[in-house]
């Protein structure tokens, strides 16, 4: 089953500075598959693209998908006017670059872009593809997130724990509930079961899962928890 809500809210703009203005509003969807990612107002998702260079303090944004092919596939998100958060987006992470003639979004440094194929409201179908000289990402709303992976969080949360812990990490009968718990938390006690330490009275049950853990596995995990089981 696909399920997909899209939050995205475009907020009124602001007095614009120019007539023609029109502000791009980035928002937040959620499926079952992907947890909480970026779409536009319309509810498309937009991606980054790990062959761009991130902007940073002192550095702009290097934005290298730049032949015809690549943005026919994958066209740049463009705003005139700074962008607004939606709901679920965090307006601390917008940005913006400047590339040509244009104003291309950015979030946490990253520039932002469309996948050619998927529509509105619909399951995103560029997610982890590769192509251009880059692997193409889903954009997660928190900066925590962003610098771990969301959707192989949710497979090994789906392989690995939910048939204890529950489909929503609400737990069953004497398997504690993961939800609502930040991440920082969840990294610790998996670490902490993978060092073979006791915490509860049943954690000889939760150190062989944790044991086949890698610290990349226990931040993607850790990270999908928090963020999507409120
Ligand atoms: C075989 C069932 C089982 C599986 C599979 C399992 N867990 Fe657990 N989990 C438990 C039990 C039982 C506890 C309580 C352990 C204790 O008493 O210390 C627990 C505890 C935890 C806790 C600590 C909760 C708290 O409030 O202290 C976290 C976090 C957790 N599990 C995450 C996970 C994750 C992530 C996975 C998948 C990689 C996973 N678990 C897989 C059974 C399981």
């Amino acid at each position: 089953m696909q399920r997909v809500i899209s939050t995205a809210v475009a907020l009124a703009l602001a007095t614009p500075v120019f007539a023609q203005d029109d502000a791009i509003s980035i928002g937040v969807a959620q499926s079952e598959k992907f947890g909480h990612y970026l779409t536009d107002a319309e509810g498309r998702p937009v991606y980054s693209f790990t062959a761009d260079t991130r902007a940073s303090p002192d550095q702009q944004a290097e934005i290298s998908c730049s032949d015809e092919d690549c943005l026919e596939a994958w066209p740049l998100v463009a705003t005139s006017g700074d962008p607004e958060a939606g709901e679920g987006s965090d307006a601390a992470l917008l940005g913006s670059t400047n590339h040509g003639n244009q104003q291309i979004v950015t979030y946490n440094g990253w520039p932002l872009y469309h996948f050619a194929s998927d529509a509105p409201g619909e399951e995103p179908q560029g997610y982890g593809l590769e192509s251009f000289g880059g692997e193409w990402r889903l954009v997660a709303p928190s900066a925590q997130a962003m610098a771990t992976d969301l959707p192989v969080g949710a497979k090994i949360y789906a392989d690995a724990c939910a048939q204890c812990h529950g489909p929503a990490g609400q737990g069953m009968a004497s398997f504690p509930s993961v939800a609502g718990k930040n991440a920082h938390f969840i990294a610790s006690r998996l670490g902490q079961y993978r060092a073979g330490e006791t915490i509860g009275s049943n954690s000889a049950l939760m150190m062989p899962v944790a044991s086949a853990l890698s610290d990349e596995d226990i931040a993607n995990l850790a990270a999908f928890v928090s963020a999507d089981f409120q």
